[in-house]
């Protein structure tokens, strides 16, 4: 479904990033792995070359204006173009759950909205810029669905994931026009990875829950009463960034497995 299409992922090294990486090198994309830290990004990069596809790995802070903007120009210079831009960049939850919205200072619940709306914003444009001069491209991210639902304890989150959905529909308004389509992928929690533990613990004594319990809750809130792998996750972003998903532009795919309703 990608075959040659030229990938750029952000976050490349995290759980949603290295799986994603994986599909996309299955269905024959060419990939340009970027991660704070050069190491979790070269894990999942050797991988991807052990099984015969090719991988670059970079270390590109997805914050940082002018380190994105050096790397794309080096994308570019070396493969032509960038066909796909997948922000799959995330914060530790410790450092944002768990605190009672009253109590919350400032500080802390601005820091996701920030730090996940600016860095999808500065990692969407670079490559909006390059893709509009091409007429073709796809950006793509992932939310949660804290962006639609009430949950107590989650300070900040919800909020920056509806910031990214609306950035999202903002940016397809722009750009689809110019032949560059822009999605979301909203998934539900996939237990295999730290972040949903990691996000767990702070509200666990809240919750009343240990984090079996946790999991047979969000388990049975979705319509087949069973969390999601990553492997499913990462099969539906690839579908999306080919161009069998061309007329999908402009929304976040609910992949809540029932969880949320449309
Ligand atoms: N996991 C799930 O089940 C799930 C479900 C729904 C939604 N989500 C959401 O999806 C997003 C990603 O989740 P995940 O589970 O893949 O998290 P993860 O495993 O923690 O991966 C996040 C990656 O982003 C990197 N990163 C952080 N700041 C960066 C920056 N400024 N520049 C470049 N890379 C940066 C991290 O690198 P460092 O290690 O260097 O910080 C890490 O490799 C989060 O918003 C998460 O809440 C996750």
């Amino acid at each position: 479904m990608l075959k040659d299409k030229v990938a750029v992922i952000y976050g490349a090294g995290g759980a949603i990033g290295g799986a994603v990486a994986r599909a996309f090198a299955r269905e024959g994309a060419n990939l340009f792995l970027t991660g704070r830290l050069r190491a979790p990004v070269e894990a999942v990069a050797n991988d991807i070359v052990s099984a015969g596809g090719p991988a670059e790995t970079a270390e590109v802070d997805a914050l940082d204006e002018q380190a994105v903007d050096k790397h794309l120009r080096s994308v570019v210079d070396k493969a032509g173009r960038v066909d796909i831009s997948f922000n799959a960049v995330g914060i530790p939850d410790t450092k944002i759950v768990g605190v009672p919205l009253v109590e919350l200072d400032v500080e802390q619940f601005t820091l996701p909205i920030a730090t996940y709306a600016n860095s999808y914003f500065l990692t969407a444009r670079m490559a909006a810029r390059r893709m509009v001069a091409n007429r073709s491209g796809v950006i793509m991210t992932v939310t949660a669905l804290l962006s639609r639902t009430g949950t107590p304890l989650v300070g900040g989150y919800g909020p920056a994931m509806a910031v990214k959905e609306a950035l999202t529909r903002n940016l397809s308004a722009e750009l689809a026009p110019h032949g560059v389509r822009v999605l979301g992928l909203r998934p539900q929690a996939m237990p295999e990875t730290d972040t949903i533990r990691e996000a767990f613990e702070p509200r666990a004594k809240a919750t009343g829950m240990t984090w079996e319990q946790f999991q047979e809750f969000l388990a049975t809130r979705t319509h087949p009463r069973r969390l999601m792998t990553l492997a499913e996750m990462a099969n539906v972003a690839a579908f999306m960034a080919s161009d069998k998903a061309s007329a999908m532009t402009g929304t976040t795919v609910n992949l809540t497995m029932g969880s949320l309703d449309d």
